[in-house]
């Protein structure tokens, strides 16, 4: 009769145990390895799709400025002529509908063609050929010229009082503020969000080309020197509550109050303050207007 070898611990088991050994320690790198080629390529896709539609978008904007500027009359869209040349539509696509009292007068003129109410977000994008006349400010940022003097007031006034207000962005040209959107959603990729949730999560927070008040040269990010972060923590400085407070006696607003994101397009941000001249400052302060309904209470 044949004897029956035991298996366990036989020369045989442990040759077994030694290829196991050996294939696993093969396979699970090799399997990791693959793992990342593949979430690379997924995310290398997904990238190259973000930035055709973003090259698209630019496309468009640009197409449809260069038939408004060459249609004017035919267009729907609503143009605005500032001193400077530039074109801004206004009214060419939906705009979300303002909900300012409609009781509410302004009780000073408005020329709504003056250079400090120009209006630029998603639905009023400015012209490519709009160029500010720049004037150098502090931490080597420029400005429009004409809100130098009152910026610099204000951060001095901030100073007297013991804040140091830092400007970490103000003029912004085209290829800046695209640099600006690409590294967000390629950031908010890699951080393992789809691309629909880092171009919306970007959108929020960041203007498209053409459409950043950036590019007036009349918005300032402004942060103390102790918290240069822009975050949500950032309202809570001791420098942002003095510019909620006080900014208006220099000509400026929070552009971007908090629940007036439906009507500006972009989240709060407690850190960018937008020039308009202080009687409109004072008035939309007075009456926690975001600009879109200051603009369309003007117009009425
Ligand atoms: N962060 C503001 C909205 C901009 O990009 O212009
Ligand atoms: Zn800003």
């Amino acid at each position: 009769m044949k004897s029956k070898t035991r298996y366990w611990g036989s020369v045989q088991f442990y040759k077994h145990l030694i290829l196991s050994i050996v294939a696993l320690l093969i396979l699970v790198p090799s399997s990791g390895f693959f793992v990342m080629l593949s979430r690379h390529w997924k995310l290398k896709q997904t990238y190259r799709l973000a930035m055709e539609e973003h090259t698209f978008y630019i496309e468009q904007l640009e197409e449809r400025l260069s038939t408004a500027e060459s249609q004017q009359e035919e267009t729907n869209a609503k143009m605005v002529l500032t001193s400077k040349g530039a074109v801004v539509m206004q009214g060419e696509n939906e705009t979300p509908s303002q909900t300012a009292e409609q009781t509410l007068t302004i009780p000073f003129a408005v020329d709504l063609c003056s250079w400090q109410y120009i209006l630029v977000n998603d639905w009023n994008p400015l012209s490519r050929s709009f160029q500010p006349d720049l004037a150098d400010t502090r931490h080597g940022k420029q400005v429009d010229r004409r809100i130098k003097s009152s910026l610099e007031r204000m951060m001095d006034d901030a100073r007297e009082e013991g804040l140091d207000l830092r400007i970490c962005s103000a003029y912004r040209d085209y290829e800046k503020q695209a640099s600006l959107v690409q590294n967000s959603i390629e950031e908010l990729l890699e951080a393992g969000n789809n691309y629909e949730e880092a171009y919306w999560q970007t959108r929020r927070r960041l203007a498209l080309v053409g459409t950043s008040e950036h590019h007036t040269g009349l918005a300032v990010d402004l942060v103390g020197v102790t918290h240069q972060t822009l975050d949500d923590e950032q309202a809570d400085t001791p420098e942002a509550k003095w510019l909620a407070e006080h900014a208006h006696k220099y000509g400026f607003i929070l552009r971007y109050p908090k629940e007036k994101e439906e009507l500006t397009g972009i989240e709060f941000e407690s850190w960018h303050y937008r020039y308009v001249g202080e009687q409109a400052a004072a008035f939309i302060k007075e009456n926690q207007l975001c600009l879109e309904e200051f603009i369309a209470l003007a117009e009425q």
